[in-house]
Order: C-alpha cells, then sequence, then structure tokens
C-alpha cells in the first residue's frame, strides 16, 4: 500500500501554518511524500532501537487489506485488543479457543513483529460462567490453570504479557490501594504474585508486566495511585517475583494536563528496580474539545509529541503501542463519544488510512529518540 499524502501535508502544513503554530513535526510531514518503508513509524522506531506498533483485531487483519497492509507497515510489536483476554479464550470453563490469537500470532511472525499477550489476570472481560463457577475454593487453581494453558500454549513466542491488570483502585480504600476484584475477594492479596509465578513456570523467556492506567498525570488522585503502584512492585520485587516490567497504558485526555515530573519519576524508580517500561495503550481523546478538526489535531498531536518526549528521555521505555492504528476503529467512540456525534481523531492514522498529526509527531518523537540514547547511535 502507498499512503500518498503530498496534498495533504501541503493541507496540513499550510493550516498550520495559518493557525500561527510552529509545530515540531511540521518539516518531517512537509518533506514526507510517503508515510511506509523507510518512512514508517516500524523502521524510524527500529532505527532508534523502540518497539512500536497497536492493539489489532484479527478479523480485521483477515478482512482488511488496507487495515492489515497499515499494520504491517507501521509496526514491529503487536498486542490483541481482546482476542487474549479470558472472555475470548474460555467459551466455557472446560474450552480454550486460541483461534483468533493464534491468527495475530500467525500475523506478527509472517511479517517479522513481535507480540505482546494481554491479559492473564483482570477483573474484566471474564467469561459469563466466571461468576457462577469461580468460588473461594476454586478461584486460585482456576487462575493457575489458566495461566498455565494460556501462557503455556505460547510459551517462547511472545515479547511480553500482562500478566496482571489493573490491580490498583486507590477509591476501593485499601492501605495497599489493591481494588476489590473478583480475583482479590476469591484468592486473596497473593493472588498478583501467584500469577507472575504461574505465567514464569509457564513460559521463561515472556517479559511478564504488571499494567495499570491513570498514573500519568501529577494530580492528587493519580500521584497516589502511582504511589500504590510503585509500592506493588516493589513488594514483588523484594519477595522475589518474577516481575521484568511495568505497562503505562497512556488513555490521555486533551486538555486533561500534560504528563510531567511524577511520571518521570516513577519511570526511574522502576528503572531503578531493573525493570523496562512499555507504553502499552497510549491514544488520546478529544472528547472535551471543541474546534475545528484542525484544532482538535493539533491539540491531541501535540499531546502526543509532548508525551512521547517525556518518557522516551528515559532509557528503560523501550515499546509503545497505541491503542488501535486508525481512528476508523478506536474504542474511545464508545467510551469517550463526542457530544457533539463526530468521530474521535486520536490515532495514528484516520478513519481514511491517511496518516493524521499523531503520526508525524509520533516519528518525530522516535527520530528525537535517538538524541537521549547516544549508546544505540554510535
Ligand atoms: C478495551 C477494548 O479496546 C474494547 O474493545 C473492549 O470492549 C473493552 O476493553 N484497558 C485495557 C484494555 O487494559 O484491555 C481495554 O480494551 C481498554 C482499557
Amino acid at each position: 500500500m502507498h499512503i500518498r499524502s503530498t496534498r495533504r501535508n501541503f493541507l496540513q502544513q499550510s493550516t498550520f501554518a495559518a493557525t500561527g503554530c510552529l509545530l515540531p513535526w511540521s518539516s518531517a510531514a512537509a518533506s514526507a511524500d510517503t508515510v511506509d518503508g523507510p518512512r514508517s513509524l516500524r523502521t524510524h522506531a527500529q532505527t532508534h532501537g523502540l518497539l512500536s506498533g497497536c492493539a489489532v483485531v484479527a478479523e480485521r487483519l483477515a478482512d482488511e487489506p488496507t487495515y492489515a497492509d497499515t499494520v504491517a507497515q507501521q509496526a514491529n510489536l503487536l498486542v490483541a485488543e481482546n482476542a487474549m483476554k479470558w472472555r475470548a479464550l474460555r467459551p466455557a470453563a472446560d474450552k480454550y479457543n486460541f483461534t483468533q490469537a493464534d491468527a495475530i500470532l500467525a500475523f506478527a511472525d509472517a511479517h517479522g513483529q513481535r507480540l505482546r499477550g494481554h491479559n492473564l489476570c483482570w477483573h474484566e472481560a471474564l467469561p459469563e460462567w466466571f461468576q457462577s463457577t469461580a468460588t473461594r475454593e476454586n478461584a486460585r487453581r482456576l487462575l493457575t490453570d489458566h495461566i498455565q494453558h494460556v501462557a503455556g500454549h505460547f510459551a517462547g513466542k511472545l515479547h511480553s504479557w500482562d500478566v496482571v491488570n489493573e490491580a490498583i483502585d486507590v477509591k476501593d480504600g485499601r492501605p495497599d490501594g489493591l481494588r476489590k476484584s473478583p480475583w482479590l475477594e476469591l484468592v486473596g492479596p497473593d493472588y498478583i504474585e501467584i500469577a507472575f509465578r504461574a505465567a514464569r513456570m509457564a513460559d521463561s523467556t515472556a517479559l511478564l508486566t504488571y499494567n495499570d492506567y491513570g498514573i500519568e498525570l501529577d494530580t492528587p488522585e493519580q500521584e497516589q495511585k502511582r504511589a500504590r503502584v510503585l509500592e506493588l512492585v516493589q513488594r514483588l520485587k523484594l519477595k522475589g517475583v518474577p516481575i521484568h516490567a511495568v505497562g503505562v497504558q497512556s488513555h490521555l485526555t486533551a486538555g486533561d494536563g500534560v504528563p510531567g515530573a511524577g511520571l518521570r519519576d516513577f519511570i526511574r524508580e522502576v528503572g531503578a528496580l531493573g525493570l523496562q517500561v512499555f507504553i502499552t495503550e497510549l491514544d488520546v481523546s478529544d472528547h472535551n474539545l471543541a474546534g475545528s478538526t484542525v484544532e482538535r489535531d493539533t491539540a491531541v498531536a501535540k499531546l502526543y509529541g509532548d508525551y512521547l518526549g517525556l518518557v522516551l528521555k528515559e532509557p528503560n521505555v523501550t515499546a509503545i503501542l497505541t491503542w488501535g492504528i486508525t481512528d476508523k476503529y478506536t474504542w474511545l467512540n464508545h467510551e469517550h463519544a463526542r457530544r457533539d456525534g463526530q468521530p474521535q481523531r486520536c490515532l495514528p492514522f484516520d478513519a481514511e488510512y491517511k496518516p493524521t498529526p499523531v503520526f508525524f509527531a509520533m516519528r518525530s518523537a522516535y527520530d528525537s529518540h535517538s538524541q537521549t540514547q547516544p549508546s544505540l547511535g554510535s
């Protein structure tokens, strides 16, 4: 696929000029004839030693060539948006269905991409049968059997696993910040380390990750949550639990403020424990922004640029994934639908698969990354 976007770039350049904005990615946009091959996010990330990619849906990879081509060209790392969650893999308590998940792995293998597993333990996306089947007596076994079976199925083939997803929720009121999830209620607070140890037993090569959201901003609420996440990871490390990375989901909202020193310090603290940080689900909702498409795009891309500029200065940030590749399918149209009925514009490609200012902001941030990673370039 060739995404020829000269006209669009010209338009972007002139509209940005017209709004008086001098944006860091406008020069990249101006000189970009195509955004595939050597000019893709994939190549630019790779050149600077980064993994970069997106969440994908198996049916679209199979049925929509433009979607599949864009994912193939732009990503060297994929994650299943839903296909590896309990609900997708466990149609019944005694049945596993790996069809969609295996299809994503096959696509990744065919295109020289790595794949992240998402996820082994979460309070959401549990199958219908879970509630009537899981008890205090059998929940620990349900969890470890699932992990053994699922992580075992993919053993040796994945870049990483989100072993536990979203275990902290400060407003549930516990001093350790743990969310009152079914796993906490049925297994107890040790469920997290049980999950990590089971994952390690089943797959000795995937990087085992704790993944969470709402830890990016310097608001009191997010500062508290970030502190509880850090304590959790520190406790796990102290106990010798196998954990290798923290995933910062990064579902940001334009107008809510820009992440800053708090997140930077958190990434450094995590690094001091010897852990990597993955930006696992990046997108920017513009549901609070009025204004023209150009103004919205400008604000969204600026937040992407500022955010990536901040996190990529930290050498333990090694992977960036957006939650989807095209605005056509973003979950934000359901999660944060705009009041004016306009679709969200939050990802590197718009609904027609044309690169958006987000694309250029990301690529330019990857290029700047080389300046902060001298060892990679020399
Ligand atoms: C979302 C998917 O994008 C939706 O399609 C699905 O309906 C609900 O889950 N944090 C996560 C992801 O860890 O798994 C969620 O994905 C988005 C928030």
